[in-house]
């Protein structure tokens, strides 16, 4: 059974004129104990996905299945339990609380389920240790370093041993020593037999996933199976994607190494707006689990 089943998912902001289709006509199914990473551009629909698969949102269109119950006929108040036992949240930028102590951080889940304070502090701290922050519990979270900061966030996440984990960019923040320790924790919690869906930009992180969504324009253009510990390749990689270079293509390279260069001797200045062109259809050579849907 999938834990997570989407089916003709679409996601519409504004309307008229202004309407973004942040989604669209998303098909995706996510077995138990899967470790999938996200991939693609600024604006592609990434957090979007995970913000709709963790009831932190509402689809536009769609069908949402969650461990083969249909979310859309979930009451608000079965489905916000749903998202508070189920699911455990890490973001970029760790999300939180600024006045209270670490321990108390980590244990307001509990809180939130009526949890007596002595049973919360227990488990709390037992959390931290697993986290390896165990020393750190009564500091103040701007006491804390970045990656401190986001295992404490993961401790937080696991406190209602949640078994689905979203990550959205959870190393974005980070220096690559820290973001190396908040994966093997990730990465742990996935052997564990948990299922996590992961946001990055950094394709070497998405060597601790058994497989790469690379979205476009709100939908998964690319849907690839891959062994943990193994490099995904980018679709840009050419012996995975056959596709004629455009004299687009050519040009915009250019202007890249240009642009680069031009930064390095401190030449540019204020940076221009980041122009996207539609996608072109690339043939496709990989080993892959095939394309989610003909673009
Ligand atoms: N609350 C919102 N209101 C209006 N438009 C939104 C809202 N949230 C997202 N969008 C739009 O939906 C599209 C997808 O946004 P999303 O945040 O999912 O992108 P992303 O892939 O996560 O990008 P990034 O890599 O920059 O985080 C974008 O065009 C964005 O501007
Ligand atoms: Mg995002």
């Amino acid at each position: 059974m999938s834990v997570i089943k989407l089916h003709d998912v679409s996601k519409l902001y504004g309307f008229g004129d202004a309407t973004t289709v942040a989604l669209e006509d998303v098909e995706l199914e996510i077995q138990k104990g899967e470790f999938v990473a996200v991939m693609g551009p600024s604006g592609s629909g990434k957090s979007t996905l995970l913000n709709i698969i963790g009831l932190l949102d509402h689809p536009s269109a769609g069908l949402y299945q969650l461990e083969g119950r249909s979310v859309e006929k979930l009451r608000s108040n079965a489905r916000a339990k749903a998202r508070r036992d189920k699911i455990g949240f890490v973001f970029q930028s760790f999300s939180l609380l600024p006045r209270l102590k670490v321990i108390d951080n980590v244990a307001l889940p509990l809180a939130y389920k009526g949890r007596l304070l002595g049973r919360r502090m227990k488990h709390a701290h037992n959390m931290l240790e697993r986290v390896g922050l165990a020393d750190r519990a009564y500091y103040l979270p701007s006491q804390l370093s970045g990656g401190q900061l986001q295992r404490v966030a993961i401790a937080r996440a696991l406190i209602n041993e949640p078994s689905i984990i979203i990550a959205d960019e959870p190393t974005g923040n980070l220096d690559s020593a820290s973001s190396r320790l908040v994966m093997e924790l990730l990465s742990e919690i996935h052997k564990l037999g948990n299922t996590v869906l992961m946001v990055t930009h950094n394709p070497e992180i998405t060597r601790y996933a058994s497989r790469v969504l690379y979205m476009y324009d709100g939908s998964i253009e690319y849907d690839v199976q891959k062994s943990v510990g193994q490099l995904a390749k980018t679709p840009r990689e050419p012996n995975l994607f056959a596709g004629e270079n455009t004299d687009e293509d050519t040009l915009q390279s250019v202007s890249a190494t240009m642009k680069l260069s031009d930064e390095k001797e401190g030449l540019l200045q204020p940076k221009k707006k980041k122009i996207r062109r539609k996608p072109r259809k690339k043939k496709f050579v990989g080993t892959t689990k095939g394309r989610s849907k003909s673009s």
